[in-house]
């Protein structure tokens, strides 16, 4: 899908701040600590915190297997492993929110039932866990480059440039494509988006031939940007 993509001036503001960070650093989401071990990894804040909150309010995953696709720290992922998922995977296409994502799993003694793997969108997963995943949960980035775009950016920014801009909308156009693929047969998929970024998601939708529903709503950071958990259905 062409987009006239270009970067965003809050992102750039936020990944210059976050690169000066000292590191390590931790971040407490709903009780669990996780340890930020690199300045090129997206740290979970409310938005991760409302959605996982969201999935234990509801009873969404005891028993379940779980897929948290673009995991960074794994914060969604290890919580609910830790909250009785029977088997939680991750993926992402940063090395360092690889490592970051296993050294928190061990950190959180969740080895047994949460593994991460890498690599790009849903690739390490299609075909091998089809029809086995009960949640396929995404907190994508809400923002998009090009290809041509992101390795224009200065080496420095790239890495942690990935928790911002979807290149190509790779993660979210297989999370919306493919995903279905995953599914058990009461499989649900669940991603975050806010206000500002629901144009697109909404053009991504009606691209792919995928209707949504608005789970929950909140104004976390209480600045007027909404920000949402969204059910993605078949239509
Ligand atoms: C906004 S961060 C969210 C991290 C985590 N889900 C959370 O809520 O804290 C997005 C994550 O998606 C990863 N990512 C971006 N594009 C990806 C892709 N094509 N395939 C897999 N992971 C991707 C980034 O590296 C980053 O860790």
């Amino acid at each position: 899908m062409k987009t006239n993509a270009q970067t965003n001036p809050d992102a750039e503001a936020y990944i210059s701040e976050l690169l000066q960070k000292q590191v390590p650093y931790e971040v407490n989401i709903l009780e669990c600590i996780f340890k930020i071990n690199s300045v090129n990894i997206y740290p979970p804040g409310k938005l991760s915190q409302m959605f996982a909150k969201y999935l234990i309010d509801y009873n969404l995953v005891k028993n379940t297997t779980i897929v948290d696709a673009g995991a960074g720290c794994f914060a969604l992922g290890i919580i609910s492993a830790k909250c009785g998922a029977k088997l939680v995977i991750g993926t992402d296409i940063a090395e360092e929110a690889v490592l970051c994502a296993h050294e928190n799993i061990v950190n959180n003694t969740v080895e047994k039932n949460a593994s991460i793997l890498l690599g790009n969108g849903l690739d390490p997963l299609i075909p091998k866990y089809n029809r086995k995943i009960d949640l396929l949960l995404s907190g994508a980035p809400w923002d998009t480059l090009s290809s041509k775009e992101f390795n224009a950016l200065s080496d420095d920014r790239k890495s942690l440039s990935r928790a911002f801009y979807d290149v190509d909308n790779k993660l979210i156009a297989d999370v919306l494509s493919r995903g279905p693929l995953l599914l058990s047969p009461h499989g649900r998929i669940f991603i975050t988006a806010s206000k500002r970024t629901m144009a697109r998601l909404k053009k991504l939708c009606d691209f792919y031939k995928v209707k949504y529903q608005i789970v929950k709503q909140e104004d976390i950071h209480q600045d007027g940007n909404i920000h949402y958990i969204l059910e993605i259905m078949s239509k």
